[in-house]
């Protein structure tokens, strides 16, 4: 039987059995910019008047993201970090080709910001995990923890009033997956669509996406048109999150919906006040003395920093 789509009876090009919702290619263009929308205003992410920095990393959601929140007239810049990964596969260089074809195609003119990591700090994300010994031979730790800092040190600097990332359902409910099975207290309270900027030093942080299916996304980029990196970073290939997420997958097949609602459930329950801690609970954190964010550590300088202060130890 041909599934029609739900509002104008043409055949239907994606079924979204989550929603028991078949639609056509043009309403399901109309419909993911439709419920990202909803998503910013049910959890008042910014408005119109706020000036948007969006990460973009040339994969799928984050080249569709911004693509949804241009269409929506958002105020959105992105930004990109070049993180000098290879691996035969070129990743970094492929990665940044997508991105400018993404503008040139779609929104010539568009702001974007660059950082390249080696250029900027002298040593590209596998050379610095090669060094640290926080890399343990992946340098998956080494490059999140240099991500989420120059995230939020462009978006500080120049001025955004939200950085957004492009996190989808299927990123979310991994990690609220593995934050449960290991009852990580402290990230659980953490997760959320929207994380205020309240502390000095800290951009405001938002996840449009974080109701949309991963493959909703990809099949939104196959047939907006937008041509986006296919390939994990090279070093994510037996990652946990990946696990989780075939978890997760062979969980939705059994039950179409089991991952929305289990994440879902947990904003409910977010909302009600299940995940907030007492006050004197908060950890107490300390302003880094060089780039000025915050920082859990007891010494003067945050990790971030630390990294390439060990850098200046071994050239001496
Ligand atoms: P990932 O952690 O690779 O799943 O990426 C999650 C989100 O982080 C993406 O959707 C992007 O918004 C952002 N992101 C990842 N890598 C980069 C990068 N190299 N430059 C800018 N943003 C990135
Ligand atoms: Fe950072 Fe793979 S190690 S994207
Ligand atoms: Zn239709
Ligand atoms: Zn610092």
């Amino acid at each position: 039987m041909i599934l029609k789509c739900r509002k104008c009876h043409e055949p239907a090009v994606v079924n979204m059995r989550q929603h028991k919702l078949p639609l056509c290619a043009a309403h399901f263009l109309e419909w993911i910019p439709e419920q990202t929308q909803r998503t910013i205003e049910k959890y008042r992410l910014f408005t119109r008047t706020d000036r948007v920095l969006v990460a973009v990393s040339g994969g799928k959601d984050s080249l569709s993201l911004w693509d949804i929140l241009k269409q929506l007239g958002y105020q959105a810049d992105g930004m990109t970090l070049q993180l000098g990964i290879d691996e035969g596969l070129q990743y970094s260089d492929q990665s940044h080709h997508f991105i400018e074809k993404f503008i040139g195609d779609f929104w010539p003119g568009s702001i974007l910001h660059t950082v390249d990591v080696k250029s900027a700090y002298g040593e590209s994300i596998p050379e610095v995990a090669r060094r640290t010994d926080r890399g343990n031979a992946r340098p998956c730790s080494v490059c999140g923890l240099i991500k989420r800092h120059e995230m939020n040190r462009l978006a500080h600097e120049l001025g955004y009033d939200v950085l957004v990332t492009g996190h989808n359902l299927d990123d979310e409910a991994s990690v609220l997956w593995s934050n449960v099975l290991n009852w990580q207290i402290d990230s659980l309270v953490r997760q959320a669509p929207i994380l205020p900027a309240d502390r000095p030093g800290l951009a405001r942080k938002a996840k449009p996406l974080c109701r949309c299916y991963e493959r909703d996304m990809a099949a939104y980029a196959v047939l907006r048109g937008i041509a986006y990196i296919y390939d994990e970073c090279p070093f994510a290939l037996h990652a946990t999150s990946l696990q989780h997420k075939a978890a997760l997958n062979d969980l939705e097949n059994k039950h179409a919906g089991a991952k929305l609602q289990f994440y879902l459930g947990f904003l409910n329950a977010r909302e009600r006040g299940l995940f907030t801690l007492p006050e004197e609970d908060a950890p107490a954190l300390r302003t880094c003395e060089r780039c000025g964010q915050p920082t859990g550590t007891t010494a003067g300088l945050c990790t971030f920093c630390r990294l390439w202060d060990k850098k200046q130890a071994v050239v001496k």
